[in-house]
């Protein structure tokens, strides 16, 4: 028998090493590093007597079209890139109590009208996890409900049940008796995932695992599984609000950069088929302090709104919070605006907030962030359902942002008719008025001033 070699593997970064060590050498963290079971040494290359394999001409693949499997949610469907692919192993991380079980019982319930769907939770009892269907509307004789944990035994009920679909809730209560660790070592887990990972290939059957992952962004060993399933997707959102967003980190069989957006209520996630309506908050008069952006994230582009409240600093030092907004990002621009364009900031407690819960982490709203500091501390509102886009350089210069057209178009969907945008842009968006800007003194100018001055005026 070929020797099996004791390796160790980081928890963290899924490196694998030969010894032990207290701090893994690749990603630094410390006390990460695992005991598992490596490879097992092969015989050599001549003397194998395996017999070699049939290989086939790239010309004779005929390009066939991917049947998927659609839910009943356009939303989850568009992060797959069109719904599941039959055979595909899927990761679902998230924090707890995010909705990752409410979600996922509805996709069965929905797929269920299709075939056979198991659902084997090792986390809920079967008479929660029937309370929660009941909840969600869920009913159907094809949706098949399991407590397991014994991943060999769960392989075997996929083998004879043949379900269409399976879902395990979660992948970190699962383990074999083939190793000694407990369930959520990386050895359990990584061993369980490839085993379903060949389970899901042979039946042409797929399956979607249920995973953990902390504050911090760890599950156990995410890095160990994201090698071994086809789809990765997350599962956020602030648990004080009700949206809730699917992004797609990994995919083998679509893009990687599309979100779902979902609402949650009483009845489960409902899918929101126009989420610039919700971040955009609700304002009929123009508001001092309120300005709205248009992110990107993938394809898809949504309208923001980002708000801001300047008051007089009682006790010497200016205090600045920011919700949904990086802080650091949010004293820069506060420095610009002082050094570049004349505001008066230093004993100004500034209040910052993205509306609706939604964060925001890309360079191309820093124009929009300094115009709505801007706005309230002159207490002066841009003038009504207008976009601002750009980012900002420290010399107080504003820079052009990716995917311009995208976004102005959703702005202009959501009922937006004019947009602060950098001067290097050549984007045209009809129905929408432009005012490029080459500076933030600039944009401060042409924002808070009564009437701003159109781009065609402006040229003649
Ligand atoms: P759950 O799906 O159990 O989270 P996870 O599996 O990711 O740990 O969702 C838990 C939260 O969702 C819980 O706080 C209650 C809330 N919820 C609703 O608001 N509406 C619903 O219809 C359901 C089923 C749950
Ligand atoms: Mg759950």
């Amino acid at each position: 028998m070929a020797k099996v070699a004791t390796t160790y593997v980081c928890t963290e970064c899924g490196t694998d090493h030969a010894r032990w060590a207290g701090r893994c050498a690749s990603c630094g963290a410390w006390n990460t590093l695992e005991e598992t079971l490596g490879q097992a040494k092969g015989r050599g290359p001549t003397t194998s007597a395996a017999s070699p394999l049939t290989v086939g001409s790239l010309t004779d693949l005929a390009p066939q079209e991917l049947r998927r499997l659609s839910s009943d949610s356009a939303e989850f469907d568009r992060v797959l890139g069109g719904g599941i692919v039959p055979g595909s192993l899927i990761l679902l991380g998230g924090e707890p109590g995010i909705g990752k079980s409410t979600l996922l019982m509805q996709i069965s319930g929905a797929l269920a009208a299709g075939g056979t769907v198991l659902y084997v939770s090792g986390e809920e009892s079967a008479e929660q996890i029937g309370l929660r269907a009941r909840r969600l509307g869920v009913s159907a004789d094809s949706l098949k409900v399991v407590t397991a944990t014994d991943t060999d035994r769960i392989v075997q009920t996929i083998l004879a049940v043949q379900p269409l679909l399976t879902i395990i809730d979660s992948v970190q209560t699962l383990a074999t008796d083939r190793f000694q660790s407990g369930p959520g070592s990386v050895t359990q887990v990584r061993e369980s995932a490839a085993r379903l990972q060949v389970v899901a290939k042979e039946q042409a059957s797929s399956i979607i695992l249920v995973g953990h992952v902390t504050k911090e962004g760890a599950l156990a060993g995410p890095k160990v599984l994201e090698h071994v399933v086809d789809v990765v997707l997350y599962l956020e959102g602030e648990k004080w609000y009700g949206h809730r967003l699917l992004r797609g980190a990994k995919n083998r069989f679509g893009p990687t950069d599309e979100v779902g957006v979902f609402q949650m209520d009483e009845d489960g996630l409902r899918d929101v088929s126009n989420p610039s309506a919700v971040f955009r908050g609700e304002h009929t008069e123009p508001t001092p302090g309120t300005v709205l952006t248009a992110t990107l994230e993938g394809t898809r582009s949504l309208v923001v709104e980002l708000q801001a409240l300047a008051v007089e600093t009682a006790f010497g030092y200016p205090k600045r919070t920011a919700s949904g907004f990086d802080l650091n990002k949010l004293q820069l621009l506060i420095a610009v605006l002082s050094r570049h364009a004349g505001l008066k900031l230093a004993s100004s407690d500034i209040y910052f907030n993205v509306s609706g819960g939604y964060r925001i982490t890309e360079p191309a709203a820093d124009l929009a962030a300094a115009l709505t500091v801007a706005s309230t501390v002159r207490n002066k509102p841009l003038q009504p359902d207008t976009v601002v886009l750009g980012e900002v350089g420290l010399s107080g210069e504003v820079r052009p942002v990716h995917g311009l057209k995208n976004r102005l178009e959703e702005a202009r969907r959501a009922g937006v008719s004019s947009a602060i945008v950098p001067a290097a842009s050549t984007v045209t968006v009809p129905g929408l008025k432009l005012y490029p800007v080459r500076s933030v003194a600039e944009a401060v100018q042409t924002a808070l001033q009564a009437a701003p001055v159109p781009e065609e005026a402006r040229a003649a």
